[in-house]
């Protein structure tokens, strides 16, 4: 999840890798999952790697109606305590939302919570959160109604939003964006340009990275100030270790194959 500051990345949930997990949706780099095995081994060692960098994690039961249920970042907008649950963007993603929803509403005792309506679409993964600066994705999951419903959210704190218009070779803003730290965004180039971020505040970066790279451009930042990367992406390591970053590496193969990054896989709140 991007909409949360590192200091705010104290719990996080994730959801376990259905059997029926090769059906999940592969439209964009994914290659489409053949090996369930493989893919929760992965994800065990993502949830290994959080809780041992000061990360308590709950996992949710898997649901075998559902392929793509472990992405759950898609499912819930959780900014400073506050829940925006979004219509998700593809159909057959809608109906993972009520679990999620529920446990978040139990564990943040006291969440406002807001829902969308009508034609609004969004999938949490098309949010990146800057300290107090946030960019929205316009995508394929992503509409204007949708926008607007997060606008809303985040008008009550104050905080600004931009909106990114996605090339169509992606699936969401985090597909090819992060933000390691709550002053740095990695971008691959040949995806997105200057302009679409406008002008950063004071102390913030934008970190270009070769477009073979994009994929590694997913990284989740963690509360102690090491990064968790996916294996593989030497630029990108390379451009956190020259700002004296430590690195978590992640073999998201099987995962990657489902159109997945790291932060697709949790929900911080
Ligand atoms: N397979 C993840 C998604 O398309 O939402």
């Amino acid at each position: 999840m991007a909409t949360v500051r590192l200091d705010q990345k104290k719990r996080a949930i994730v959801r376990d890798i259905p059997s029926s997990y090769t059906k999940a949706l592969a439209r964009f780099f994914g290659t489409g999952p053949t090996n369930v095995d493989l893919a929760r081994q992965q994800q065990l060692a993502y949830v290994h790697a959080l809780e041992a960098n000061g990360v308590a994690v709950h996992r949710l039961d898997a649901d075998e109606a559902h392929p793509d249920c472990m992405f759950v970042e898609d499912q819930a907008v959780v900014v400073d305590g506050h829940m925006l649950l979004p219509t998700p963007g593809h159909p057959s993603r809608v109906a993972e939302q009520p679990p999620i929803a529920d446990f978040l509403m139990q564990a943040l005792e006291g969440v406002q919570t807001c829902t969308m309506g009508g034609e609004a679409r969004m999938d949490g993964g098309d949010i990146i959160r800057l300290g107090n600066l946030f960019f929205v994705g316009r995508s394929s999951r992503t509409n204007d109604l949708g926008i607007v419903s997060l606008q809303s959210l985040l008008d009550f704190f104050g905080y600004e939003l931009r909106v990114i218009d996605i090339p169509d070779h992606a699936l969401h803003l985090t597909s090819i964006c992060s933000t390691p730290t709550d002053t740095m965004v990695l971008v691959p180039e040949g995806y997105l340009s200057p302009s679409d971020f406008g002008q950063l505040p004071t102390g913030c970066e934008l970190i270009w990275i070769p477009s073979e790279e994009a994929y590694g451009c997913n990284t989740i930042g963690l509360p102690n100030g090491k990064v968790m990367v996916a294996e593989g992406y030497p630029a990108v390591k390379k451009a956190l270790h020259d700002r004296g970053l430590e690195t978590i590496e992640i073999d998201m193969s099987e995962i990657r194959a489902a159109d997945g990054s790291l932060t697709c896989c949790s929900i911080f709140y």
